[in-house]
């Protein structure tokens, strides 16, 4: 069964995806086909599909010629098949070049017959449609950049580039429409065309991500004459090539200026507290005698508050040359080891593990960075990192307790008291919604489950690992083979079509909630009569109101509250619910948890059951009509 299951996931995670060049036999530059991906997975009633497809198309072609917008959301629900669909066209184009090049792409991305997802970019439009909500998706999934074959030979040329795509970057989330093109005059009387869209249902901040991303991707097309970069929200395109009008330009001054003022006082205020703080250290470090500088520009101040530059050599003294005796583990991106440091201090040092991509050396620092600004009593710190060639280390605080899986399903099974146990669902909730909600950035963390969960030596939870799944080409995995995330405590939604949310860690943080509760492994076949793996099981003994059958039998029933077990259970069971919607926020489960009344009115809805014959299935029960009654009807801003 095992097996089957793996192979199922496997199968609805390969999508066809491919970078197009010329493949589209239209005139129109417009119609140049960026990008194309389907869904393997097909929908599942194809009648009621397909119809719901006609009618979101017909539906943006009225939008289109009648309310002449360049922007917009349809939403079909045929019974049990919903259908999400978005299209949008580049200002730059009238209603009419739109309208025929919505027309070209509904015609392309009918070649995904009956998946149950796919999207189309064309340099002129983009169209997607997928059977869950994804409309406020950026940078997530499906990034990609595609360079024109001719380098420029004008001096000058990639610096004028790189000024037009920051600008743009800057400029465009802060439009009313997410939108902006500019011509840039470059020496030798040639210019650059650009422009830069989001999706008009993504927040300013996550245009402001996605738009990062694109200019990371694009800028390294330079000094081609040409390049387009594309995202799950957002676009970005240059040329040397005129493809709109001069007359069609936005002028993003005003955009650029903005604040510009305070922040000149901040950069020359850290510029200057940086130089102080230089002088201090530098004459600290000289008669310390130490040779350690903070690497980096004359913004020293910043660099000072980031992580910890560590040596490679302290590093491998520390760990005793990566002895296997010092291995603490191996995750997804790189083993474990302890380390003890020169001033006695013990860390867990990560070397990880990337493939061959110079984005992700690129991207390194700057997440590290992010990363080791995160701070929560439930997330394990990040000290600092190394970089030596192509290796990457961090360098994390020490956990003496390991990890939860150890006390749940190894040496330690059936160690954890209930106290133990609910503080350890309690603090991991809040380490999340700490992650999702409050820090500047939203981190999803795609990854959670019993092994990232580290314990101090009172028991408390520590989320690990958070933040690297960003660093991987998983960011893709919708559009590629590559998947961040472990089977069992992965979201469907984001296991079968690439849909990920926040939701998705709601979804594993159930299933780990569930395996705290019973210490069974999620993935694992109960050994009774029902032989049920775990969330089905728990489904079905809460349909049966027999929640405390779950329950680990090492727990003593008379440390428990009855009405409380049963209440985590069906937080538990919504966390894990089909429509990652319906999930509630971490910040909500955190709520949830602390309450004694708030479950009352609340009933969680059925789980996906992936089953033995290889097709995902509702769950029959009365509550399923739910997720069609949440749905609505959506249309562009
Ligand atoms: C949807 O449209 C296609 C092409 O226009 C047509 O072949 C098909 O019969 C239509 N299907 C339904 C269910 O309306
Ligand atoms: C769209 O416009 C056409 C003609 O301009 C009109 O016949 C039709 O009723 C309009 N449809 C809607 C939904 O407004
Ligand atoms: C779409 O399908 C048609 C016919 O099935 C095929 O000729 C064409 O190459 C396909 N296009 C792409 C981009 O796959
Ligand atoms: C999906 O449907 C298409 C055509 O409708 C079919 O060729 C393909 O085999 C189906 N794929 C799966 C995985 O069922
Ligand atoms: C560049 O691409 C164009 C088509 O996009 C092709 O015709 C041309 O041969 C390519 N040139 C080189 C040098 O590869
Ligand atoms: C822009 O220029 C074109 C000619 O290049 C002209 O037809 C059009 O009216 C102009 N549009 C505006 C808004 O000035």
């Amino acid at each position: 069964m095992m097996l089957q299951l793996i192979k199922l996931l496997a199968m609805t995670l390969i999508w066809c995806s491919s970078d197009i060049e010329d493949a589209v036999a239209v005139a129109a530059p417009d119609a140049h086909l960026v990008n194309m991906g389907c869904s393997t997975y097909n929908a599942s009633e194809l009648r009621s599909f397909y119809a719901n497809i006609n009618e979101t198309f017909s539906d943006m072609r009225l939008d289109i010629r009648n309310q002449s917008k360049h922007f917009g959301t349809v939403g079909k629900a045929r019974g049990e098949v919903l259908t999400y669909a978005m299209f949008q066209c580049r200002n730059y184009l009238s209603k009419n070049e739109c309208l025929s090049c919505i027309n070209t792409a509904t015609t392309q991305i009918r070649n995904c017959s009956a998946g149950n997802g796919a999207r189309v970019i064309y340099d002129g439009c983009f169209l997607r449609y997928e059977s869950d909500r994804f409309y406020d998706q950026t940078n997530e999934l499906g990034s990609g950049v595609s360079c024109g074959n001719t380098s420029s030979t004008v001096t000058g040329f990639r610096g004028a580039g790189e000024q037009a795509l920051i600008e743009l970057q800057t400029a465009t989330p802060k439009t009313n429409d997410f939108y902006a093109a500019t011509k840039t005059q470059v020496a030798g009387g040639s210019a650059i065309y650009a422009v830069a869209q989001c999706v008009e249902t993504a927040t300013q901040i996550n245009c402001l991500n996605c738009m990062q991303v694109a200019y990371n991707n694009l800028h390294s097309c330079l000094p081609n004459t040409e390049g387009r970069a594309y995202d799950a929200g957002c676009f970005m395109r240059y040329s040397t090539t005129p493809f709109f009008a001069d007359n069609q330009t936005i002028d993003i001054a005003p955009y650029l200026k903005q604040g510009d003022s305070s922040k000149k006082w901040a950069i020359i205020g850290g510029v200057v507290g940086g130089v102080v703080l230089l002088l201090v250290l530098f004459a600290w470090r000289w008669s310390t005698k130490s040779n350690k500088v903070p690497r980096g520009n004359i913004l020293g101040a910043t660099e000072l508050k980031g992580p910890v530059n560590y040596k490679y050599n302290d590093l491998k003294i520390a760990t005793k040359s990566f002895s296997i005796g010092n291995k603490l583990g191996e995750g997804g991106f790189g083993d474990v080891y302890k380390g003890t440091l020169k001033n006695g201090k013990v860390v867990a040092v990560k070397k990880l593990v990337f493939g061959k991509s110079s984005k992700m050396e690129d991207d390194f620092e700057g997440e590290v960075k992010l990363i080791s600004n995160v701070h929560h009593r439930n997330l394990v710190r990040l000290l600092g990192c190394c970089i030596k060639g192509r290796e990457r280390i961090l360098v994390y605080e020490y956990m003496a307790n390991s990890s939860l899986d150890k006390f749940l399903f190894g040496e330690k099974r059936g160690s954890l008291n209930w106290k133990q146990r609910y503080d350890i669902i309690l603090g991991t909730a809040k380490g999340l919604a700490y992650l999702h909600e409050e820090f500047h950035v939203s981190i999803i963390h795609r990854d959670i489950k019993t092994a990232n969960i580290l314990l101090d030596d009172v028991l408390q939870p520590k989320i690990a690992d958070f933040g690297l799944a960003r660093l991987m080409p998983g960011d893709r995995s919708h559009l590629s083979t590559k998947f961040a995330g472990t089977l069992g405590y992965t979201a469907p939604e984001y296991a079968m079509h690439g849909q990920l949310s926040e939701k998705a860690d709601t979804y594993s943080y159930g299933i780990v909630v569930l395996e705290i509760i019973s210490g069974q492994k999620g993935t694992d076949v109960k050994n009774d009569e029902d032989g049920e793996y775990l969330l089905r099981r728990a489904w079905k003994l809460y349909e049966r109101d027999l929640h405390l059958v779950l329950v680990d039998k090492a727990i003593d029933p008379n440390e428990y509250d009855i009405k409380e077990v049963k209440k985590i259970i069906e937080i538990a069971l919504l966390c894990t619910q089909a429509s990652a919607s319906t999930r509630p926020t971490m910040s909500e489960v955190v709520a949830l948890l602390k309450s004694k009344t708030l479950m009352d009115q609340l009933r969680p809805t059925t789980p996906i059951f992936v089953e033995t014959n290889m097709t995902p299935q509702e769950g029959n029960s009365t509550n399923s009509s739910n997720a069609t009654a949440s749905f609505s009807v959506q249309s562009g801003r």
